[in-house]
């Protein structure tokens, strides 16, 4: 029989699994509307109507890495550097726990000034607060993974970014996919709850790698997927690219949340960059979390990783509540637990 939308949405809803050929027509078919629809219906059975929050706090924009894409890579002289003292991190951690956030997501390019010594003593003032505590630091050997659990670091986001090889090679230039798989291996063994994903859009980026992408996100299993269109920035080497990959990246979270029903998915920033309400719509095509900035004002607009960042003069303090609002207005509230995917289950 030939395969047809119904009989793919039908077998993942009911197995959770689909073979790359059934990912493969679900990327191309032009019926998103019955994946999202799909995607929202297994959110709401699995891991309900809440949206757990997570307070981002971008703490240094400085990076060893020279990633093609990124306005924080080594070579962009354009823009200011800026890096927070261990006491001013602490004290931004513990006004986003006073705001009511239960995760602190502690973001930064590869800065090789935080030493050991200094990220634990972090981690471990801030996780006085009664938060679980997110790292999303970049690559690392396995003593650092190691010494930031022991320092009591719960969560740890690394993208993959994509899985194609030859991709990856050209667009992370001294880096390579086996390190990175080695770090998401490691990060795994150390007991974290393992956060990953891709860019969907990346120049030279097949529909056929996406596939292979959320095949192998599934296989690892991550805990955590989150997913966001990839975005031209003008400063960096990479060609300029035409399109708005929100409807895809949208696409590929919704079929994230049909083969891993019950995992913690974001609607990610750059969505809403690339659609003012980009954020509620992923909320009702699959995903349950929001990461919103708890950077002070002054540091955002150094943190251009891609041009056009949402809330990039607001505060901690309004984009707590003005998410908190939105959240509500599509009936869904703010939970106010930590939001362990192992507690999803
Ligand atoms: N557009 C969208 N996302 C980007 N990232 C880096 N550069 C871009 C870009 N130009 C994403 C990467 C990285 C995360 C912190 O930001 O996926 O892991
Ligand atoms: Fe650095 Fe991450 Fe940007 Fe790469 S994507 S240049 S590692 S901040
Ligand atoms: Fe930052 Fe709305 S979440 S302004």
């Amino acid at each position: 029989m030939a395969k047809c939308i119904y009989s793919i949405l039908d077998k993942a809803v009911s197995t959770y699994n689909l073979d790359k050929s059934e990912i493969l027509y679900l990327l191309k078919t032009e019926e998103n509307d019955k994946i999202f629809s799909a995607a929202d219906k297994v959110r709401k059975k699995h891991v309900g109507d809440k949206v757990h929050l997570r307070a981002l706090i971008e703490f240094s924009n400085y990076c060893k890495q020279n990633c093609l894409y990124c306005g924080l890579r080594r070579d962009n002289a354009k823009i200011a550097r800026y890096r927070l003292e261990t006491q001013e991190i602490i004290n931004l951690a513990n006004k986003a726990a006073e705001y009511g956030y239960k995760t602190i997501v502690l973001q930064s390019g590869e800065d090789l000034y935080y030493t050991i010594n200094k990220m634990s003593k972090i981690i471990s003032e801030i996780k006085k607060f009664d938060v679980a505590v997110t790292l999303s630091i970049g690559e690392k050997t396995f003593e650092e993974y190691k010494a930031y659990r022991e320092a009591g670091a719960d969560r740890y986001l690394l993208r993959i970014e994509t899985t194609d090889e030859a991709l990856y090679d050209k667009l992370d230039p001294g880096m390579s996919l086996k390190n990175r798989t080695r770090c998401l291996e490691d990060i795994k063994r150390l007991g974290y709850e393992v956060g990953s994903g891709i860019m969907v859009g990346l120049p030279g980026q097949t529909i056929e790698s996406i596939a292979k992408d959320i095949i192998y996100l599934k296989s690892i299993p991550v805990d955590m997927a989150g997913i966001g269109p990839f975005i031209y920035h003008p400063d960096t080497p990479i060609e300029k690219i035409e399109g708005n990959f929100f409807e895809l990246a949208l696409k590929v979270m919704a079929i994230l949340r049909l083969l891993m029903p019950d995992i913690n998915i974001p609607a990610t920033t750059a969505m809403e960059t690339l659609n003012p309400n980009g954020r509620l719509i992923a909320l009702q095509c699959g995903a349950n979390v929001v990461m919103p900035n708890a950077t002070e004002t002054a540091y955002r607009k150094h943190y251009e990783i891609y041009p056009g960042k949402i809330c990039m003069g607001d505060s901690p303090k309004h984009c707590r509540f003005c998410i908190e609002n939105k959240i509500k207005s599509i009936n869904r509230n703010v939970a106010e637990s930590k939001g362990y995917h192992r507690s999803n289950s």
